[in-house]
């Protein structure tokens, strides 16, 4: 049944005319950088090149808002570069909120400038650096940015950093802005000590020895370090309002691009959908059949979802009546391998029609061209924290009427476009204004780690844009401290604290590594917190899954899914090296991989991220010297490890057969895909929470509970 009434729209788009004459590679290159031109020059902010790297030049931080696609995040660096604000081997970075951004965004400006990645335009993101010494234009997320502030302070190789997609939000901008309002100030002061210092020396008179005192002297201690001219700064934002950003900077600048938005016409359904990976279904195949040409963008809330509707449609795509047009799947979320990530911005084959599965990433930081049709149930995953608990858990919520906005305005980008959204009209109403900084509905301890890391020891002090509770500050302090990264005073503690800043992982998973080294574990580690950080390692095709459980039989682990992690990550080093020792090319290892993968009903794409994320970890913790040993068969001695790492997510079965977790009290139950789902153990510690209509725990591991008091003492004694 389908949801809505019609789709079918009278118009029809003109086709791109195709390159017809010879086949040969550079006549094709040579169209394709025709192209590129002609899009560049056609987008909203060619007509403002000037305007705004004038108003760069005249405002320390300046705001742009833009609507999505006016060619923000693409041509500003750009447009930069040429003004002249990469002389002297200067740096322009520009930071965005997610991976597959900061990567696609960087290839797309590579191409556009004509030169390789990594040469004069790369990116830099956790666990992948394509930069080099020329690198002059880099993109990278927000988060890694404040890392490199560990390394220097100044920032001194940026001369602009560009904060892209602001109104976002995400907890790395919020302590990104407030870390650049400081070195921007800093670095601000440093120079007007050089110009009073020339002034003495009488080479520059402009400024009075008042302007200096006035300054204050603190700042003045940055050009010992680095010869930092000033550093500009330009805040990006999608969202219209942007006061807030303004009035943070001191009543910043802020311009507005005036975008190029047709009209969308909005859908809703009648009644609520009960199961929203259904309708999205549903659509895709009436627009399909009804509707006319154009892309589908449909937006859902994880790689899990993403993959079961790509298979589903797949499925249903086979049954479609002979000699009707086809169906291409698209999906792009994060934790996508990055030479997959590209294909969302290929035009589907003649004969197709492109269906991208998209995540939040396709709201505003990707631009998708040949969309007209998008689909919103209206749900994303976010972060959400109680403070009483102190507990943090992944949780599918409705989006905000600005959201759903951003949403729909992606089908009007090239033409007019429909959304629907399947909820009813009644229910936008409904809807928040606007998303809440995830700043105010996360755990901290990462935050609060990587500002005393900074040297900002007064976090209740620090000049947050939105200040989170003290509460939620307190609790991350707590926790940091019982995990031995701060002293009795809440300095950051040596060796420990120092050694967990260093690593570019969530507190506990630092934590955790640090500890696999004292208990001769650390390869095992390294795999558990490589295969953590990615999401659904098994799938289960709905037309072979009792093969599929049958093959997660022969990884399984009695003691819990960290073991049966383990043993399938075992199982392709294994694979992998066979295939090696045969001494057969790079190309067909992978492909052998591929192969067992396949035949195992394991996630290709997922093992490999994991993959990924192993190697640079690994770099990580060698640098950082622990020593990386196993304890091969004695599983006992990782169980043990994991309890003395993950103590603070322990709970214990209760009579009902619901558990209890120890340091919130919350009822919590075993997830369905833990493979301890039906023996529940009476003890285990936990890797996440995951909160549907229940709180569900995952990536579990029975223990004994005599364990706790004896491996975390700091804590469980002190419970007594
Ligand atoms: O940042 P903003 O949303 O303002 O626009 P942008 O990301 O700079 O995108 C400008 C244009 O570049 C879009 O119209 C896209 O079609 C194109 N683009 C692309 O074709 N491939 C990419 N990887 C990125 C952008
Ligand atoms: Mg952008």
């Amino acid at each position: 049944m389908p949801l809505f009434p019609e789709v079918v729209s009278a118009e029809t788009r003109k086709k791109d005319s195709n390159f017809t004459h010879g086949d040969h590679r550079t006549q094709q290159s040579l169209a394709r950088k025709q192209l590129i031109a002609q899009q560049r020059k056609s987008l909203p902010i060619a007509a403002v090149e000037k305007r705004l790297v004038d108003e760069v030049r005249k405002n320390d931080t300046l705001i742009i808002v833009g609507e999505t696609g006016s060619g923000k995040t693409t041509q500003l660096p750009q447009f930069l570069f040429n003004a002249g604000y990469c002389a002297d081997g200067k740096v322009i970075g520009i930071t965005q909120p997610r991976r597959v951004a900061a990567v696609t965004v960087a290839k797309r400006v590579a191409e556009e400038c004509n030169v390789n990645l990594g040469q004069k335009v790369g990116y830099s993101i956790r666990f992948e650096d394509e930069t080099s010494s020329t690198t002059r234009i880099k993109y990278m997320t927000d988060g890694l940015l404040v890392r490199e502030a560990l390394l220097d302070p100044f920032l001194s190789r940026y001369s602009i950093i560009i904060v892209d997609e602001a109104h976002e939000r995400t907890v790395h901008t919020d302590v990104l802005l407030g870390l650049l309002k400081n070195v921007q100030h800093a670095r601000s002061q440093s120079m007007l000590k050089q110009q009073s210092f020339d002034r003495l020396n009488g080479k520059n008179p402009v400024i009075s020895d008042k302007e200096v005192k006035n300054q204050g002297i603190s700042g003045l201690k940055a050009c010992q370090h680095a010869k930092c001219a000033p550093l500009k700064l330009v805040i990006m934002s999608a969202s219209l309002d942007a006061r807030g950003f303004s009035e943070y900077f001191g009543g910043a600048k802020a311009v507005h691009i005036q975008g190029r938005q047709y009209l969308v016409d909005i859908l809703y359904t009648y009644h609520s959908e009960p199961d929203y990976l259904d309708a999205t279904l549903i659509t895709i195949f009436q627009i399909h059949l009804e509707g006319g040409p154009g892309d589908i963008l449909a937006f859902l809330t994880g790689q899990e979802e993403i993959e079961s509707v790509e298979r589903l449609v797949h499925e249903r795509a086979r049954q479609l009546p002979e000699g009707s047009q086809k169906v291409l799947v698209v999906p792009i979320y994060s934790a996508l391998p990055s030479e997959q990530q590209m294909n969302v911005f290929k035009p589907a084959p003649p004969g197709h029609r492109k269906v991208i599965l998209a995540t939040n990433i396709a709201e505003t930081s990707l631009t998708i061209p040949g969309i007209k049709y998008v689909i919103d149930p209206g749900l994303v995953k976010a972060r959400s924290y109680n403070h009483v608990t102190g507990m943090e858990s992944l949780i599918i919520i409705p989006i905000s009427k600005a959201q759903a906005l951003q949403r729909s305005g992606r089908a009007g980008r090239e033409g007019p476009g429909k959304c629907f959204r399947l909820y009813p009209e009644s229910e936008f109403g409904k809807l928040i204004d606007s998303t809440v900084p995830e700043i105010k509905r996360c755990n901290l301890s990462n935050v609060v780690l990587q500002l005393k890391a900074l040297g900002i020891d007064d976090i209740i002090g620090f000049d947050f844009m939105e200040k989170p509770s003290r509460m939620a500050i307190v609790k991350s302090l707590e926790q940091l401290s019982l995990l031995g990264a701060l002293t009795d005073d809440y300095k950051l503690s040596d060796p420990v604290g120092l050694q967990m800043a260093r690593l570019p992982l969530d507190p506990l998973y630092s934590k955790a590594l640090i500890m696999a080294s004292d208990f001769k574990c650390l390869e095992e580690m390294l795999i558990i917190v490589a295969m953590l950080s990615v999401e659904s390692i098994f799938y289960f095709p709905r037309e072979k899954l009792e093969e599929a459980r049958a093959s997660r039989k022969s990884f399984l682990s009695s003691e819990g899914d960290h073991i049966t992690l383990l043993n399938v990550y075992r199982g392709a080093t294994e694979c992998l090296e066979k295939s090696k020792a045969a001494n057969i090319k790079e190309k067909t290892v992978e492909k052998s991989l591929n192969k067992w993968c396949r035949e195992n009903f394991i996630n290709n794409r997922s093992l490999k991220h994991a993959r990924d994320v192993h190697s640079q970890i690994k770099g990580h913790v060698q640098q950082m010297g622990l020593v990386i040993s196993s304890c091969g068969d004695e599983l006992v001695q990782f169980r043990r490890c994991l309890t003395a790492s993950f103590f603070l997510n322990a709970a214990l079965k209760e009579p009902d057969g619901s558990y209890r977790a120890i340091a919130s009290s919350q009822n919590v139950q075993i997830h369905p895909s833990s493979v301890l789902f039906r023996t529940k153990p009476d003890c285990i510690i936990f890797n996440e929470l995951v909160r549907t209509n229940q709180n569900y725990v995952r990536n579990l591991t029975r223990i004994d509970p005599l364990w706790l008091p004896e491996l975390a003492p700091q804590y469980y004694e002190a419970q007594k």
